[in-house]
């Protein structure tokens, strides 16, 4: 039998993930060691293998098969459009992309006025102000701390993730539109699903069950 990879998003999913994980039987003590550098984490008895990457590398891994199967948000999967099978919501990880800025840039997206958005998301950004909108905007990509740029005046507006509010709330910034709900979501590789079939579908049942 060989090895199940599985590619895990680090941060705010991992936890969850290895919980979730666990109620089904699949464990990896390893992985749960904080201050271990070691990036790849192996159970023999199920044959499985686990590693953590940055969130957007995990549809990467998926599509080119050197992960069988990913755990990652719903964010970075419309982000990236990669190949691959999407075939679970796991439920965690609510929130939302949104549209924000101060109270003041309402009008600005009510008029279709030529605006700059900043964003960790310049696709969805680009796809939802372009197709959806069909507003002109100029897209400035940042990598965190988004929240920053309308207070500092290098956009008017932001598309960012938004979970419980409170960064909106405590810079002074509000929920302007929202572009779609997000969550957790398992992806597949298409030709892993092909040969592991029997085993995948076995994870995405006993998920499935306990969800
Ligand atoms: C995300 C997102 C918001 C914040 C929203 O940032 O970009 O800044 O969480 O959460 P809240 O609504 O519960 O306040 P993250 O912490 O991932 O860090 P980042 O600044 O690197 O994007």
């Amino acid at each position: 039998m060989r090895y199940l990879t599985f590619a895990l998003g680090k941060g705010r999913l991992a936890k969850t993930t290895l919980e979730l994980f666990e109620k089904i039987g699949i464990t990896c003590e390893e992985m749960k060691d904080k201050d271990s550098r070691k990036l790849i984490f192996v159970n023999e008895e199920l044959k499985l293998r686990f590693f953590l990457s940055k969130g957007p590398d995990v549809p990467t891994y998926v599509e080119y098969g050197a992960a069988d199967i990913g755990i990652v948000g719903k964010d970075t999967l419309m982000e990236e459009g990669r190949k691959l099978y999407e075939v679970m919501d796991l439920g965690f990880g609510k929130c939302k992309m949104c549209v924000c800025g101060p109270k003041s840039a309402q009008e600005l997206l009510e008029h279709n006025q030529l605006i700059r958005v900043a964003t960790k998301y310049p696709n969805i950004a680009k796809n939802y102000f372009y197709n959806k909108k069909h507003q002109t905007v100029e897209i400035i990509k940042l990598n965190g701390s988004i929240e920053l740029a309308p207070i500092v005046g290098l956009s008017e507006v932001i598309v960012d993730i938004v979970e419980t509010g409170t960064t909106l709330r405590e810079n002074g910034l509000d929920v302007l539109e929202e572009i779609c709900p997000l969550s957790a979501r398992m992806v597949v590789n298409r030709v892993s699903m092909k040969m592991e079939n029997e085993r995948i579908a076995k994870i995405i049942r006993d998920l499935k069950e306990v969800l």
